[in-house]
């Protein structure tokens, strides 16, 4: 197996791999453009290697680091958070350094117990501030809770002025240049706003706070988990974050309700588009209606994330709903959506299990569930859409008040 690795620094190298099919991220993020796991070897007087990789790239992944030092002699791995596309291969990296110290905040160390199933492992924990002597030089650990994960934090090392910032100002995008000055920058600009928008972006308030802690600090290149390495642009990119996620906390607290519904015979939609009308007519309340059968999930996303309220229709078919309401569901988070103001409707044949189902649904991702919408049996008429109009209107009220 060749290795690829790339000069970051002269004690610095990518060690990462590419994932240039990748065509959704966990399943739910679209990756158009693929994306990488970038891993890091800093070659001082103790060795550590930053992040590891996502499991299935082992092979590829231990020719990167046997090209850089003998694995035996590493003496640390840090890891800036736990999500198994960065620790998928710490298992194996430790069968191979078994001397190395597994160095993380102390949420991802409790993780990382899990992750062992009792094995015993080397760990030190570390807190915001405390630092690491490698010798001839110094990392320094800056805690950055929630981007997005419970136990994520940034690694800084100082002599040569590189930030390690696990998934913060990172994106989807793979390019074998791996260099923010080297990609095309329309399309890496496209993957990061993305990235940004879905990663990142419900955790603005912590996004503020870590960059705050970033003030003042000399940079030569940010090395994140995904995506080009930014050396000449980095600027550019904090920037870009930090503007967004002021925007977004800042947001007038304007209500949004998203309004998500399939329809076979444009049933469910007549209703949808009455209780959007509804909606509207409560006061400022913004309303927003999607058929989601062809939607992409990266649309979806985007209007769940703005959504203060979300309604959902289905159609009742064979006594279920439809898959593209499953897939909705698949996208709610209880970590972000939870207490969302919910409701359901639809139209149906025979029976109505759909008002069952969607309730049963938005409740256990634990949104707050205000009451059932008009559930119709075949054509609406003009009094399901006139209750549908009211409950729209009271369901918006709901969210006013
Ligand atoms: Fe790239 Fe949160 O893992």
């Amino acid at each position: 197996m060749n290795s690829n690795v790339l000069k970051v620094k002269d004690d610095v190298h990518w060690i990462g791999v590419l994932d240039k099919d990748l065509v959704t991220f966990d399943v739910v993020m679209e990756t158009k453009y693929g994306t990488t796991y970038n891993s890091y070897f800093i070659n001082a007087d103790k060795k550590a290697i930053i992040e590891t990789t996502k499991e299935k790239f082992w092979v590829d992944y231990e020719a990167n680091i046997r090209a850089m030092t003998d694995p035996s002699g590493i003496d640390y791995i840090i890891l800036n958070h736990t999500e198994p596309d960065h620790s998928g291969n710490l298992k194996n990296l430790v069968a191979l350094a078994p001397h190395a110290k597994v160095v993380a905040s102390p949420n991802a160390i409790r993780y990382l117990k899990d992750l062992f199933k009792g094995e015993d492992f080397n760990y030190m924990p570390v807190k915001d501030g405390d630092t690491l002597d490698l010798g001839n030089k110094t990392l320094r650990f800056i805690s950055a809770p929630n981007l997005h994960w419970p136990d994520s934090m940034y690694t800084y090392l100082e002599e040569d002025k590189v930030l390690f910032s696990c998934d913060s100002f990172g994106a989807h995008y793979c390019d074998e240049k791996m260099f923010d000055d080297q990609v095309d920058e329309d399309k890496f600009d496209d993957a990061f706003k993305y990235y940004f928008d879905v990663i990142l972006k419900p955790f603005s308030k912590f996004m503020l706070k870590a960059i705050q802690k970033l003030d003042g600090l000399e940079i030569d290149a940010i090395c994140h988990g995904h995506g080009p390495i930014l050396r000449s642009k980095w600027k550019k990119y904090m920037d870009l974050s930090e503007k967004w996620a002021e925007e977004f906390v800042k947001q007038p607290s304007r209500q949004r309700v998203f309004i998500p519904y399939v329809s076979a015979y444009d049933k469910t939609g007549m209703l949808a588009k009455k209780i959007a009308e509804g909606v509207q007519a409560a006061g400022d309340v913004e309303a927003k209606t999607m058929d989601i059968e062809m939607v992409s999930m990266g649309e979806m996303e985007e209007e769940i994330v703005k959504a203060t309220g979300i309604i959902v229709g289905s159609p009742t078919i064979n006594q279920n709903i439809l898959p593209p309401i499953y897939k909705l569901f698949g996208m709610l988070t209880p970590l972000r959506d939870k207490n969302k103001l919910a409701g359901g409707f639809g139209s149906y044949g025979w029976s109505g299990e759909a008002r069952t189902l969607i309730k049963n649904g938005l409740t256990s991702l634990k949104m707050s569930y205000f009451e059932d919408g008009a559930f119709v049996k075949f054509s609406p008429d003009g009094n399901d859409l006139e209750e549908s109009f009211e409950y729209g209107k009271a369901f918006a009220q709901k969210l006013l008040n």
